[in-house]
């Protein structure tokens, strides 16, 4: 049995994958064992028989951007199951949960990093010279733990509460006024990754409900959308939002503070807007951290889960990990090209 002639006869998610491997020049990785089961999603199972380097001709008809160079996937099979399933259940039963910085926005753009939701604040002209240097200072010690792939959540969790804590005390200081944030988000460098438009305006003319899931600053990341014009009615925000008093100026921040481990809390604590989407058990989740996988923990009677990382920073010592938790891992892709690719797909019936 000549795999090449088998290979049109593969499903579209395993096609891509193929195609993806082969270009990437990592055959070696596909079964050297030689043995592998491809269901084909048909009556039966076909059973191909990989040589040590498999000649794989094939293109992915369905959703092509799943064969580029920046996509991994630990289980291809599984990825195409669960799209053929949400495909088939149909847009009404799907809800989009996505995390803001370093997932809808640009990591980097010309080499430069781009600001989360904190930097715009960070850089703009409403904060003193002397938080700035505090702000930077936290960001300098703690960034490099949050990716640090040699430490554990457990380890990592007290670390992260000091970081937003600490940086949420001298953000309480600055008297911020509301009415700034327009001009701070304007002046900042912050941008929607590539395809956005297409992502958030699919979205709403489908009426799937997007919920932005973020530790990042809610009143900060509302004006990145609202400017992009794609804050549309179906997008809802749950974040740390500020809290200001009669005259405009921040005084605290509201309700629980959200940091980067404990989103399946503060899932848990918005049963309110997951009651209201309980005909919708089926997610695609977009997060950038492995904090975000919790996003989804609030999601009622939840059947089929699509798990999509962006790997932005130190790709190859967090390879393996964000293999074994996210469904498609993206590689320092700075465009929505395969989440968007992905909605066509259920979008088309
Ligand atoms: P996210 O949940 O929308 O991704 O927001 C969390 C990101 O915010 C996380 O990657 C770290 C970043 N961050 C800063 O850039 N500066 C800060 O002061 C804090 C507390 C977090
Ligand atoms: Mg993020």
């Amino acid at each position: 049995m000549h795999t090449h002639t088998h290979a049109s006869t593969m499903g579209p998610i395993q096609e891509a994958h193929a195609a993806a491997v082969r270009r990437s020049g990592e055959e070696r990785c596909l079964h050297k064992s030689s043995l592998a089961v491809v269901d084909l999603g048909v009556s039966s199972t076909l059973i191909l028989q990989l040589k040590q380097r498999p000649v794989i001709r094939i293109t992915c008809k369905m959703i092509p951007a799943l064969g580029n160079t920046s996509v991994r996937m630990r289980d291809p099979q599984r990825v195409e199951e669960t799209l053929r399933c949400m495909q088939k259940a149909g847009l009404n039963t799907l809800q989009v949960i996505s995390d803001f910085d370093m997932t809808l926005t640009r990591f980097a753009r010309n080499g430069k990093r781009c600001p989360t939701s904190h930097n715009i604040l960070e850089i703009s002209k409403m904060i003193s010279s002397e938080c700035k240097e505090k702000l930077k200072d936290l960001l300098d010690k703690y960034y490099p733990i949050e990716i640090d792939s040699s430490k554990t959540i457990e380890e990592k969790l007290p670390l992260m509460v000091e970081w937003w804590t600490r940086a949420h005390a001298l953000i309480m200081q600055q008297k911020i006024r509301k009415d700034q944030l327009t001009l701070a988000v304007q002046e900042s460098d912050a941008m929607l990754r590539e395809g956005y438009q297409e992502f958030f305006d699919c979205l709403n003319q489908h009426s799937v409900p997007l919920l932005i899931f973020s530790a990042g600053l809610g009143d900060v990341l509302e004006e990145v959308v609202r400017q992009a014009g794609v804050f549309h009615p179906n997008v809802k925000v749950i974040s740390n939002f500020m809290d200001f008093d009669e005259t405009g100026v921040m005084t605290s921040f509201k309700g629980e503070l959200i940091h980067i481990y404990n989103k399946r809390e503060g899932a848990l604590l918005n049963t309110g807007h997951f009651e209201e989407l309980r005909s919708r058990p089926n997610v695609l989740l977009l997060g950038d951290s492995l904090g975000d996988l919790t996003m989804a923990d609030g999601v009622q009677e939840v059947e089929k889960v699509l798990k999509i990382g962006f790997l932005n920073d130190k790709v190859d010592e967090r390879l393996p990990s964000y293999l074994n938790s996210y469904d498609i891992v993206l590689l320092k892709d700075e465009t929505m090209e395969v989440p968007n690719a992905i909605l066509d797909f259920l979008v088309a019936d």
